[in-house]
């Protein structure tokens, strides 16, 4: 059979030159980064296989922002514990510090089991350095306080509801968690380049509000000698301003951050940062869990990576939160799923009975099927037809 000449391979190759191709000039223009660059060459990041360069400008080379000879006049945000002032500091400035979020007593077990974590990670061969330092990776298979920490249970984060109000004010409601990891800052480590969350999604900027919103624990004091994460207050503005596809000019300079053993920061997914230098003897830990809209591909792969004991004790708050309560756009398993709203605790969309099948290996697909088929291929223990049944059971006992 001879297939047309305009599907072959050649044709289409010869009539998709650069300048005909729809949309290319925007999806590849490299904006806003590309501008950044040229305009603050300060941020280009180091060369890790040479030695950290000190004293030339660079972003890494700077201090806390009140003894940085810019920043210690403006009124940067502080730790509180006023919703109305964390509102106002994340519009103005990108991030808020929340005070005490978490309790003496929360921070010292949260704190505890992650350093006796990266430890045992270490010594069983599976820890996982960057050239900033040890990432411990997946913290919801790795101790109950992590998980309590993705649904913001008030036992581990006592700051829990104020969080909650924030993400859905800045994500709306039914936002799920991307991804919940600890990043180190080992000593002698290289700074992460400057970076904003949702920069996978760009040239798109979002302007009107985040598409990704991060929650950072900060269970030990940090400051600018033990890597304290880098921001640019304020950098968010200069996202918005350009615009999807825009470009950005001259940015003020990078600051560490200055806080308090306890203390969540919040921070929008178009503020720039990244991890500080190391300039101490000692690891420094801090935990990262950033959170999205419902249908985005999440950065932690939930379904395969949650353990099975996890996943079973697991509420249906957590469920939902770590993307295994799927809904029309996003995580439907042969269809099942597809029509629901994406609800806490509905059991239409509930996919944890697909994992639980599958680890007892007794999860069956369906296949290719006809009037032909066999009345054993007909009548199998479908998952599917199982989940339908339960969900339909459901709605009608309600
Ligand atoms: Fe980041």
């Amino acid at each position: 059979m001879k297939v047309p000449i305009e599907f072959t391979e050649e044709h289409v190759e010869e009539n998709s030159p650069h300048d005909k191709q729809i949309y290319r000039d925007f999806l590849r223009s490299g904006e806003p980064f590309r501008s950044i660059m040229e305009n603050n060459p300060w941020l280009m990041p180091p060369d890790i296989k040479k030695p950290l360069e000190w004293g030339t400008g660079r972003y890494w080379d700077t201090t806390v922002a009140r003894k940085h000879d810019y920043w210690k006049d403006f009124d940067l945000p502080k730790a509180t514990k006023d919703i109305n002032q964390m509102r106002k500091d994340i519009k103005e400035w990108g991030f808020c510090l929340i005070e005490d979020a978490m309790s003496k007593k929360q921070c010292a077990r949260f704190l505890d089991r992650l350093l006796e974590q990266a430890e045992g990670e270490r010594l069983a061969g599976v820890d996982q350095p960057t050239p900033s330092g040890q990432y411990v990776n997946t913290l919801i298979n790795k101790g109950e306080v992590f998980a309590q920490c993705i649904e913001q249970n008030p036992e581990a984060v006592q700051a829990g509801p104020v969080i909650e109000q924030i993400m859905d004010e800045t994500l709306g409601k039914g936002w799920i968690c991307h991804s919940f990891l600890s990043n180190g800052s080992d000593p002698g480590g290289y700074p992460q380049g400057l970076h904003i969350d949702q920069g996978p999604l760009l040239p798109w900027v979002t302007e009107e509000a985040p598409a990704l919103f991060n929650s950072m624990y900060i269970p030990q004091d940090v400051n600018e000698k033990n890597g304290s994460t880098l921001v640019i207050p304020g950098s968010h503005n200069f996202f918005i301003k350009a615009g999807s596809g825009g470009k950005v000019g001259k940015l003020p300079p990078a600051v560490n951050l200055e806080a308090k053993a306890g203390t969540v920061m919040l921070f929008d997914g178009r503020m720039m940062h990244g991890t500080g230098v190391n300039r101490t003897k000692k690891q420094r830990f801090v935990a990262t869990m950033s959170n999205v809209k419902a249908w985005t591909r999440t950065q932690e792969n939930w379904v395969i990576s949650v353990a099975p004991d996890i996943l079973e004790n697991a509420s249906p708050k957590l469920l939902h939160r770590i993307g295994l309560q799927a809904l029309t756009y996003g995580a439907t398993i042969e269809g099942f799923g597809l029509g629901a709203a994406g609800r806490i605790g509905d059991q239409w969309g509930s996919i944890k009975q697909f994992r639980t099948a599958y680890d007892r290996g007794e999860y069956e697909r369906v296949r290719e099927l006809s009037v032909n088929s066999t009345p054993e291929d007909l009548n199998k223990k479908y998952t599917v037809r199982e989940a339908v049944k339960k969900a339909r059971e459901s709605i009608k006992s309600k």
